[in-house]
């Protein structure tokens, strides 16, 4: 069935940018009093109401009060949010001065919710899981990344990437799944870091492929977790399995970005500490760039150079990395408008890094803008212009419909 959907004040298609380097403003295209046109859930056309008509005049019309901004669903292409319990004492030591590191070393950090996550049954992760997904949701995300990377055994890893499963089924935003197995080398393992990866390379990843649990692969290089040396084999045996390769890279220390891009990541994330010319590197390959501004807000501290990268001409995605420990906000749109304020991003660029640059991150053909042809999944915005969603920093939350 035919569906006219209208009038909206403005309509931001975000089709037609280039998925790398700088935007303007003036690059979005803006369609003004537009209606936009459906069958069973995908775009049609947008256009003014009276050619709409002309051209569909069975079309069933719905009309949508009040004025509106729309935008394609926003898409979150790095989230922790499959765990149990919090770390609000880790944030409580931290603003005690603190740093991650020291309390990673100390036992607490990625270690606590391993063991509460562990703790929790695959239903109660379920149950978590959509809470959360839900909630991003209703502020805007209709696709999520989820990692797993608080099991850290092939027992309890395939529990959370199974959860991450049964979740995708009954939460209204689609989800896609990312073993994160390598995130740090649990200390009940017996074997050193090496060996860890060996053993997930060798009897994790084949079940995950078997059991269509996830077809992606992310790595945590960093002094806490594993060395450039020790993820190049990993994420060589991860490609051989045809898994999209991930690496959280640079955040305290340099030099896993590079790696990542001379293995062909598809994403490289984090990027905090990120080097000159490992920003060149990355804005000449086809790995997108992630920055995480929650992650920043969540450790106090700076952002990743996102200017630097747009300029160099990467492709910038901008995620909230939500979980438990340096990210517990989960507010991707308020994070988004922050590292925007802060590292001069047109709103071109934080919309695009949002949507259409995300789904590059995710390898996902057809997402994040309202194409002809694409889902009708859309955020309506309380505004006469686009420009007052970011100027409100988070604070103007959409309405979510379905077309
Ligand atoms: O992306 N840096 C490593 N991993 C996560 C944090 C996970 C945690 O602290 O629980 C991140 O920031
Ligand atoms: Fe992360």
């Amino acid at each position: 069935m035919k569906r006219l959907t209208g009038p909206f004040t403005q309509i931001l298609p975000l089709t037609g940018l280039p998925l790398k380097g700088p935007l303007k403003d003036s690059q979005l295209q803006v369609v003004s009093n537009g209606w936009i046109l459906s069958n069973n859930g995908r775009i049609i056309a947008i256009c003014t109401l009276e050619r709409l008509r002309r051209d569909h005049p069975s079309a069933q019309i719905e009309e949508v009060m009040d004025e509106r901004v729309v935008l394609p669903g926003f898409i979150d292409c790095h989230t922790h949010i499959c765990y149990a319990g919090n770390r609000m004492q880790d944030y409580a030591l931290r603003c005690a001065g603190k740093s991650y590191g020291e309390i990673a070393e100390a036992g607490g950090g990625i270690w606590d919710t391993v063991t509460a996550t562990r703790g929790a049954s695959e239903e109660t992760l379920t149950e978590l899981l959509v809470r959360r997904a839900d909630r991003h949701f209703s502020e805007g995300v209709t696709i999520i990344e989820v990692k797993s990377g608080y099991g850290l055994s092939v027992e309890q890893e395939l529990k959370q990437l199974r959860a991450i499963k049964a979740a995708s089924y009954i939460t209204k935003a689609a989800l896609v799944p990312t073993c994160l197995a390598a995130h740090i080398k649990h200390s009940d393992f017996g074997g050193n870091r090496g060996e860890y990866l060996e053993l997930i390379s060798k009897e994790l990843l084949p079940v995950i492929k078997i059991e269509g649990l996830a077809k992606r692969v992310d790595i945590f290089i960093d002094n806490s977790a594993f060395t450039t040396e020790q993820a190049i084999p990993f994420l060589e045996r991860a490609k051989s399995l045809e898994f999209d390769i991930i690496v959280h890279a640079d955040q305290f220390s340099a030099g896993g970005s590079s790696v990542a891009v001379e293995m062909g990541a598809v994403s490289v994330d984090h990027l905090e500490a990120t080097k000159d010319r490992d920003i060149k590197m990355i804005a000449n390959s086809n790995t997108a760039a992630v920055a995480l501004p929650g992650a920043s807000l969540g450790l106090g501290m700076g952002y990743a150079p996102a200017r630097k990268l747009l300029n160099a001409g990467a492709c910038l995605a901008i995620a909230s990395d939500w979980n438990p420990g340096s990210a517990p906000m989960g507010d991707l749109l308020m994070q988004a408008a922050v590292l925007g304020a802060a590292e001069k991003l047109s709103a071109a660029e934080i919309f695009a890094g949002l949507t259409v640059r995300a789904a590059q991150a995710l390898r996902l053909d057809n997402r994040g803008t309202l194409a002809i042809g694409a889902p009708g999944n859309l955020q309506l915005y309380p505004a006469n212009d686009y420009r007052e969603i970011l100027y409100n920093q988070g604070k103007l939350k959409p309405m979510m419909k379905s077309v």
